[in-house]
């Protein structure tokens, strides 16, 4: 049987300050293969802490972290940086292209630390973007490309790797309802196609179309579905 993409169990997150805060207390999350998730709650409430930790860019301060079966929790940086180039793709509100590079670069740059030979990567950064829609703009800047194309070019850079997990910080935010409807889409399709996704949204549209909400508030996480049984 294979193990769920994501176990952690008491988890949380302690910035020593001063102040002093709880960024994330005592979370319990299993994602399973090919489950979409979203993750809710108001500013200052936890989630991006909680995504750094389920992305491997920031180490819980307690707790056990199992991705794909292996406990992450207790790895060195660099064996970190390694699973997290190998397993998670990030997409963020802010795209973070590389300017001066063409869309194709952008894309294939996210392989360079996997062995991936250069041809190999070419291939898989061109099939990949044409998987999002862009493959009429893989030698353009990214400079010159509309808010939703930047985001998609972010979409292929995050999936080319082929990640368990995909992980995404108001992916919609800088959008217009147009292209995050696009966004929004893209991600109906690529669950449907079996990817892993946990999406961070103020935005219960983006978040009513994932398959599990759970909310996160004061640091502290539960179901919504159960919120609204009990
Ligand atoms: N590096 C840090 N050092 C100290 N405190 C931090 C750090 N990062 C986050 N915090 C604190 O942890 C809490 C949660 O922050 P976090 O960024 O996870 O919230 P958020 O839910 O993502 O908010 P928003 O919706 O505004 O993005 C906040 O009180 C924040 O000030
Ligand atoms: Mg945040």
């Amino acid at each position: 049987m294979t193990p769920p993409v994501v176990e952690m169990s008491g988890v949380g997150r302690v910035f020593a300050g001063p102040p002093r805060v709880e960024a994330v207390r005592d979370v319990d999350l299993t994602i399973s293969q090919g489950e979409y998730l979203s993750i809710i709650g108001p500013s200052g409430s936890g989630k991006s802490t909680l995504l750094h930790l389920l992305g491997l860019l920031d180490r819980p301060s307690h707790g056990v972290y199992r991705l794909d079966g292996v406990d992450v929790s207790t790895l060195s940086e660099r064996r970190r940086t390694r699973v997290r180039g190998e397993r998670i793709g990030f997409v963020f509100q802010a795209f973070h292209l590389l300017p001066h590079r063409s869309v194709l670069e952008n894309v294939e740059l996210s392989m360079i630390y996997l062995r991936v030979p250069r041809r190999e990567r070419t291939a898989r950064a061109v099939a990949t973007l044409e998987r999002v829609g862009l493959g009429h703009r893989l030698d353009f800047d990214p400079i010159t490309l509309s808010g939703g194309e930047r985001q998609r070019v972010a979409i292929a850079r995050a999936l080319v790797a082929q990640p368990s997990l995909l992980l995404a910080d108001e992916p919609t935010g800088n959008l217009d309802s147009g292209n995050a409807a696009s966004v929004l889409a893209l991600f109906d399709e690529l669950h449907a196609e079996g990817l892993t996704l946990a999406v961070i949204t103020h935005d219960d549209g983006v978040s009513g179309r994932a398959q599990r909400r759970v909310r996160i508030v004061d640091g502290v996480m539960a179901d919504v579905e159960a919120e609204v049984v009990a």
